[in-house]
């Protein structure tokens, strides 16, 4: 077996179940405007790049794409196909994508760029194989929250020198991506008149959700 140098293997079974429990992030946040800016999905085929154990290609089977989900570890994968048979899955890295060129109409990356180690070559390859004038759709932490250390680095006085943030953009706009939507979705009123303990994240952004559309002509 091979080394897990990224832990996902052996944390598979603990990550499904926290997944399969509640996920705020995803099942308030991010899954409804995700479904929505991969814009109609009958018969369309969608690449799920890190696709764990394989909710969203379920999701957006359910509403009649082709799905693809692509992950290294092998737990998550095995997951998805048990409970997605009509989906094809595989094991692999974003870094290096077993596809031709223009392949899907649209390439997901839900919640996964923090976790491929060189993003800059998965959003690069993922340009590659989606088709001009398709999208991608990305789920990301914010980039205050994907940084590490996190928040203020201060001097010995404690005064604040600068705030890390992530600079995911000119990855995407290297590619020659179109930015078309960018949202800082946040928990509804209504959502926390009912969990009081989400008012913080209407004040700042947890997640952010982005459609890139791919050129017609590069
Ligand atoms: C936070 S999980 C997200 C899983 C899924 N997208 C979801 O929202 O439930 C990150 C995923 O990235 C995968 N991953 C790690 N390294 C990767 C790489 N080089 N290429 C693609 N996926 C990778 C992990 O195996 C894991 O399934």
């Amino acid at each position: 077996m091979e080394e897990d140098r990224s832990g996902w293997a052996t944390s598979a079974q603990a990550w499904i179940t926290r997944i399969d429990d509640f996920d705020f992030a995803r099942e308030v946040l991010l899954d409804k405007p995700m479904l929505r800016m991969c814009g109609p999905l009958e018969g369309r085929s969608l690449l799920d790049v890190g696709c764990g154990e394989g909710r969203f290609c379920r999701m957006a089977g359910a509403h009649g794409a082709q799905t693809t989900g692509l992950d290294p570890t092998l737990p998550l994968l095995e997951t998805a196909r048990a409970r997605h048979p009509e989906g094809s899955y595989l094991v692999d890295v974003g870094e290096d994508l077993p596809f031709e060129n223009s392949s899907f109409d649209v390439v997901v990356f839900y919640l996964t760029l923090i976790d491929i180690p060189d993003f800059r070559k998965a959003i690069s390859e993922g340009a590659r194989v989606l088709r001009p004038g398709g999208r991608m759709v990305i789920g990301n932490l914010a980039s205050h929250a994907s940084t590490t250390p996190n928040g203020w680095t201060r001097d010995a006085d404690g005064k604040a020198l600068y705030y890390a943030l992530n600079n995911y953009m000119d990855a995407f706009l290297s590619c020659g991506l179109i930015l078309r939507e960018y949202l800082e979705p946040i928990p509804t009123l209504e959502e926390v008149a009912v969990n009081p303990k989400w008012a913080d994240d209407r004040k700042v952004p947890y997640v952010v959700a982005m459609l890139w559309e791919k050129a017609l002509r590069g």
